[in-house]
């Protein structure tokens, strides 16, 4: 393992926006947090302090609240036309676009993240979702309703439905994918004329403070969008419960995601919630092996396997569990892990210290629990926060590596034999975010899909995603879609109109 070369370190942009403390946005100013107290940015790849983030906190986002609620209520945002708004939208993804490999830089330096991934996945799938969402600020339209009133008779009426913004958004996002999911979130609000303000995660912090510059360049009316980084317990926590709020928006763990709705219930307001998963993965023996095995190995590996939809559970059909298990193993194996920074690296660190220490918690259990490693099992390195990726086999269904989330390079592999084994053994899970189905038979394949309780069936491919795909959670995994037209439900109100004639 070495540390990123100096050349690695190209843009000047990149040097230049951590040289300073970044502050928040709020009402279109960047402004100090009002306690003044900032807190520490982490490169993942060595540990080291990146540059300090102002830390909003309860009263920081009482204040971007307000300012949120001035431009949702009487602010020019409300005037502009749906055009204006989608121009303004797709503005910003040009702007994004143009600053591409410094948005991917800073993306790598603060998740640790491979450069490769940055520049390929994370900044150009952002692009694309501000692209999608500015197409729908002109199309979203409501329905004339023919009436039949029984207690009426004869009375004849003209009814329609509009869809109106819901209003003030409060949106908390986590640290895997941190541009990717600011994008989910900003794209739908800004469509359908929402005011937001967005929460990003402590961790992770910089390309959505990067990101705020750049919907100020691009002209968004103040307050529109306002961005306050901080804690969970206090900033998070604050905008949560906040009575100005009508909608909150949250990605990051089930177990939050039911504070956040405790914290919603004060004004009721509207609640969607993408959460974990513990997604099954299965193979049977008429797959492509080789795509398989390779598909297998990048549904748990990459982003280091912290990814709410990883293959974390991979079944296999008996004949060819060993097969698959070496040839998985064999990837693992071959997998450069690196500081993101180096464009060789194919998998980078964990994100923070805490999520090390959580990853090698559930190894440790699962050890203890009787589960072997093929491959794997143990730290990598003796700086930042690197693990190995990792084969687990010899599990039992109720097992911890099983049943909770472990959001690291981490899968359980496990074989089966009939179908009525395999459905029930891949939907024992309190989750239902994705599933993924590989063979060459393909009524085998929609069956299987059909069966699956999951918001995402991939059939011999994993990972894909699409601005215009909906991605979210059956049962703990979540609560409504994002992306796609269905996430467009998530920020409009329906107001029915009835008007006798
Ligand atoms: P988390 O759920 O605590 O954090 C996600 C976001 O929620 C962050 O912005 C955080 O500041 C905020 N938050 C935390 N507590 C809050 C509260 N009480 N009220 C309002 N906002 C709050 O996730 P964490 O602790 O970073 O990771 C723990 C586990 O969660 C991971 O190991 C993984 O299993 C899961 N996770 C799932 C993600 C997904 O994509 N669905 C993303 C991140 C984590
Ligand atoms: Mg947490």
């Amino acid at each position: 393992m070495g540390v990123a070369k100096p050349e690695h370190r190209i843009h000047p942009e990149v040097s230049q926006f951590l040289a300073k403390p970044r502050k928040l946005l709020i009402g279109g100013q960047w402004v100090e947090a009002a306690s003044g107290k900032t807190f520490p940015v982490f490169d993942p790849a060595t540990g080291e302090v990146l540059t300090h983030v102002a830390e909003g906190d309860k009263e920081d986002i009482d204040r971007a609240v307000r300012a949120a609620r001035r431009a949702f209520e009487s602010g020019p945002w409300r005037r502009m036309t749906p055009s204006e708004r989608g121009r303004l939208i797709w503005k910003l993804a040009d702007l994004i676009e143009e600053h591409l490999e410094e948005f991917a830089e800073l993306e790598t330096l603060d998740t640790g993240k491979p450069i490769t991934a940055a520049r390929a996945a994370d900044v150009p799938l952002a692009i694309d979702l501000f692209r999608y969402m500015a197409g729908w600020a002109t199309k979203i339209e409501g329905n004339t309703i023919p009436l039949s009133v029984p207690y009426t008779p004869g009375a004849e009426y003209f009814a329609y439905t509009v869809r109106e913004p819901v209003g003030v958004v409060g949106q908390i996002i986590p640290w895997n994918f941190p541009l990717l999911l600011a994008a989910w979130k900003l794209g739908p609000a800004l469509a359908t004329g929402c005011t937001s303000v967005l929460k990003p995660a402590e961790q992770t912090p910089l390309t959505a403070l990067r990101l705020g510059e750049l919907i100020l360049e691009v002209g968004f009316p103040e307050g529109v969008v306002n961005i306050v980084p901080g804690y969970g317990e206090t900033a998070g926590a604050a905008l949560a419960a906040h009575p100005g709020v009508d909608k909150v928006a949250f990605t990051g763990s089930t177990e939050v995601g039911k504070l956040i709705v405790q914290a919603a219930a004060g004004n009721l307001k509207k609640v969607s919630l993408e959460l974990g998963g513990k997604s099954p993965n299965v193979v049977f023996k008429d797959a492509d092996l080789d795509v398989a095995i390779q598909g297998a190995a990048n549904a748990i590996f990459f982003n280091t396997g912290q990814v709410c939809c990883a293959g974390s559970r991979l079944y296999v059909e008996r004949a060819i569990f060993d097969r698959v298990v070496e040839g998985v193993a064999e990837h693992a194996k071959k997998l450069k892990v690196g500081p993101g920074l180096d464009p060789s690296t194919e998998m980078g660190p964990l994100v923070s210290e805490e999520q090390l220490n959580r990853v090698c918690g559930y190894l440790a259990s699962g050890f203890a629990e009787g589960a072997k490693a093929v491959v794997g099992g143990n730290r990598w390195g003796d700086k930042g926060y690197f693990i190995e990726p990792t084969i687990l086999v010899d599990t039992r269904p109720n097992m911890k590596i099983v049943q909770e989330e472990i959001f690291g390079p981490v899968v359980t592999a496990m074989s089966f034999e009939e179908m009525d084994e395999l459905i029930p053994a891949a939907n024992d899970t309190i989750y239902g975010l994705a599933a993924a189905v590989w063979t060459r038979d393909l009524s085998k394949a929609h069956r299987v899909a059909a069966q699956l309780r999951a918001g995402t069936v991939w059939i011999n491919c994993y990972n894909i995603f699409d601005a215009a795909l909906p991605f979210g959670g059956y049962k703990q995994s979540g609560w409504g879609r994002e992306m796609g037209h269905d996430v467009l439900e998530l920020y409009t109100e329906v107001k029915a109109v009835c008007a006798r004639l």
